[in-house]
Formats: C-alpha cells, sequence, structure tokens
C-alpha cells in the first residue's frame, strides 16, 4: 500500500515515487513508447481479461500517467484520477461518460469560451440540451430542473467573472433530484478547495494551468469515485483524448512545486486585487478575496485561499482597454492561466469571442473586462508595471 503523508508538499513530492529499479534513478524515466512488449502470448491475453496487470498500448495507458494521476487523486481526497490530453478533453469526456441521448444538464452561465461551445454549439448534435443560468443564485438553478435534468456543471470561481457557486447546497440541491454534480476546479485548484468534499460528484481540471504551472504542457484530469473514472476511461479510450507521456512526466514534475507555487499566487492575487480595488481608472475589481465580492462570505466557507486569477472592469471605452494591455511590460499579452509569468488578456477578444451577446450579459462578460493571471514574480515588480501601465 502506498504511504500516505499528512502535508500536501510530501504528498506531492513523494506519492507514488521510488528509484527505477533497474538503474535506480531517482526522477522517473520518460516512457516514450507507444506500444510495450509481452514475454509470451498467453501472457497478453491474461491482461486482457485483466488476470494481471501492466501497460499494453499507450492509449490505453503508460507509466507516466499513472504516477501523474496518483498525486491529482491524493489532491481532491479522490478515490481515483485520469489524466488526458487538455481540460477539454476532460470535460468532454466527464460529461459524455455521464450522459445519455435525450438529457438535460444545467451549466452556470458564466464558464471557460471551450466549455460554453461545448454545451452550446457540440452536445446538442447528440440530443443534450443544456440550459445555462446564473447558478450564484440556487432559485435559478432549482428553477431549471426539469425530469431529464442528468448533470449540473459548475465553474467555481468562474471563468472570467470569478463568480462563486454554492457547491455545498447545488450538490444537495442535485441529490435530491438525481442529478449529477461536475465541478471545473481549475481556477481554485485543490489547494484552495475540494469540491469533492463539499458534495460534488466529480471533478475536471485543466492541468494546463496551475497543476502544471509552467505554461509548456497541454493536460485535463477528472477526479471521482473508482466507478466512475473506469467509466471515463471506458469512453476516453473510444475517443481517443489521451495525455502523452512527455507531457505526463512533465506534469509530474510541474505538480512537486504545486503548494509552494499556490501559495503565492495566493498572495499576490490578493496584493493585486488590492491595489486596482483602490485604483482611479478601475471601475470594478472582482475577486473573491475581496470583501466587496458579493459572495465574498461563501468563498471564505468553501475556499482556503482565493488564487491568481482576477478580473477588472476598466474605466472608459475599447482604446482605453487597448492602451492599457498594450503599456503593460511584465504582464505577458496572452490567454491562458495559472502559470509562473503573470499573463493579461481581454476575455471578449479571444477566450470568449464567440459566446453570443445574451450569454455573455448573463456570465457579466463586458467588453471593458480585462483578465489577470497574477504569477509568482515578486509582488511590487507586478504592481509597479499595472500602476505604469494605468498612468
Ligand atoms: C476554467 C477552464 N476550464 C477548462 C479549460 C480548458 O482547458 P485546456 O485549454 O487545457 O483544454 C480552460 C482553458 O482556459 C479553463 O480556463
Amino acid at each position: 500500500m502506498a504511504k500516505r503523508f499528512r502535508g500536501l508538499n510530501s504528498t506531492l513530492i513523494h506519492c507514488g515515487e521510488r528509484p527505477d529499479p533497474t538503474t535506480g534513478a531517482v526522477v522517473p524515466p520518460i516512457y516514450q513508447t507507444t506500444t510495450f512488449a509481452f514475454p509470451t502470448n498467453e501472457s497478453m491475453l491474461d491482461l486482457m481479461e485483466g488476470r494481471t496487470s501492466g501497460y499494453i498500448y499507450t492509449r490505453y495507458g503508460n507509466p507516466n500517467y499513472a504516477l501523474a494521476e496518483s498525486k491529482i487523486a491524493a489532491l481532491e481526497g479522490a478515490q481515483s484520477a485520469l489524466v488526458l490530453a487538455s481540460g477539454m478533453a476532460a470535460t468532454s469526456t466527464a460529461i459524455t461518460a455521464l450522459a445519455r441521448t435525450g438529457d438535460h444538464i444545467i451549466s452556470h452561465a458564466d464558464i471557460y469560451g471551450g466549455s460554453f461551445g461545448l454545451f452550446h454549439d457540440l452536445l446538442p448534435r447528440f440530443g443534450l440540451e443544456t440550459s445555462f443560468v446564473d447558478a450564484t443564485n440556487l432559485h435559478n438553478v432549482e428553477q431549471a430542473i426539469r425530469t431529464s435534468t442528468k448533470i449540473i456543471f459548475l465553474e467555481s470561481p468562474s471563468n472570467p467573472s470569478l463568480r462563486v457557486c454554492d457547491i455545498r447546497a447545488i450538490a444537495d440541491l442535485a441529490h435530491a433530484h438525481g442529478i449529477r454534480v461536475v465541478v471545473d476546479n481549475t481556477f481554485a485548484t485543490p489547494y484552495n478547495q475540494k469540491p469533492l468534499a463539499l458534495g460534488a460528484d466529480a471533478v475536471v481540471h485543466s492541468g494546463t494551468k496551475y497543476l502544471n504551472g509552467h505554461s509548456d504542457v497541454m493536460a485535463g484530469a477528472i477526479v471521482g469515485t473508482q466507478e466512475y473514472i473506469d467509466e471515463c476511461i471506458n469512453v476516453f479510450r473510444k475517443l481517443g483524448g489521451n495525455l502523452n507521456a512527455i507531457d505526463s512526466w512533465l506534469l509530474n514534475r510541474g505538480m512537486k512545486t504545486f503548494g509552494l507555487r499556490m501559495a503565492r499566487h495566493n498572495e499576490n492575487g490578493q496584493a493585486v486585487a488590492e491595489f486596482l480595488s483602490h485604483h482611479p481608472k478601475i471601475e470594478r475589481v472582482h475577486y473573491p478575496g475581496l470583501s466587496t465580492h458579493p459572495q465574498h462570505e461563501l468563498a471564505k466557507k468553501q475556499m482556503t485561499g482565493f488564487g491568481g486569477v482576477l478580473s477588472i472592469e476598466l474605466k472608459g471605452g475599447q482604446k482605453d482597454v487597448d492602451r492599457f494591455l498594450n503599456r503593460v511590460e511584465l504582464f505577458t499579452r496572452a490567454v491562458s492561466l495559472g502559470s509562473v509569468e503573470s499573463l493579461i488578456t481581454q476575455p471578449v477578444a479571444a477566450v470568449h469571442h464567440n459566446v453570443p451577446p445574451q450569454y455573455r450579459e448573463l456570465g457579466g462578460i463586458t467588453a471593458n473586462l480585462v483578465r489577470i493571471s497574477v504569477g509568482i514574480e515578486d509582488v511590487e515588480d507586478i504592481l509597479e508595471d499595472l500602476g505604469q501601465a494605468l498612468e
């Protein structure tokens, strides 16, 4: 049985790790292979029929996946985890593993643009209808429930408006109607929030973001019960959205410093939110760690920290947004978030560009909204850069 550790950092450094049995290498090798050899023909059949365990083909599994999966499951306090090629592979697999033609889904309106596209554009082709609601209000969720509702999908805090949904209250409501709750925990991360402990049935991640943390890997993860992850494995082997050995290795390496990085993201995110909330050029700051955030009390109840992503509404029009974004020097104008370096983007220009106006309005995605992913640089440099860009 794997040794269990008390602390998050010890778990991330040691969970699943052991020196390579053939060479003694302390760092695990990258199993850069598509296929695995069998000593006999019979042994291949033994594996296929579940009498032995092991690897046969990298789309079905690879030792590098297993190591990253054991860490993600430990982080979320889950029975099991599955790594996939991207956050979108995780969300699409997590949903299709639960849904059947004719099912109805309720989604929080303010979600990542790619997830919105999955629910709004793609799933209807397969007979799955999604209602988008402002799930910060439990009444809206309750009103949207139909007899055919099977899944409630939440992001909390959400992308890009940092709205906070009451995961426990929504899970209680859902379970009373036999509905499953899937939470995208990319923004909060398991460092700050554990949706399964709050009653959610499954969690998805864009591992591309904080889990890996270095803007050099696309990855996704699903966590939940062993039974549910087995169904996700069944679906993903057919869809083919597997990760690969080297990206799993990098993800596993990145996760070793996840705890240290998140502590710094939390500190820097709070400092930037406070600085901008007093700035005369800023209309509003959306960050759950601010006492002015409409769900601050709820955020304090279900989160232990508030992360490094915030969004701001700039005073003025498009010219002022352009001017601000064009003047930053330490920040990089780029989509994505959750990495060591600070990134900045205007959601309507890229990530939420394809979200139709009525859904943008529901999600609070205005034209003067700027999303900031605060990195782990020295906070005085971050504040100085934002200050000079706003001058
Ligand atoms: C909250 C959230 N979920 C999911 C995704 C999709 O992840 P990926 O880009 O790894 O497919 C993103 C991407 O930005 C995201 O922000």
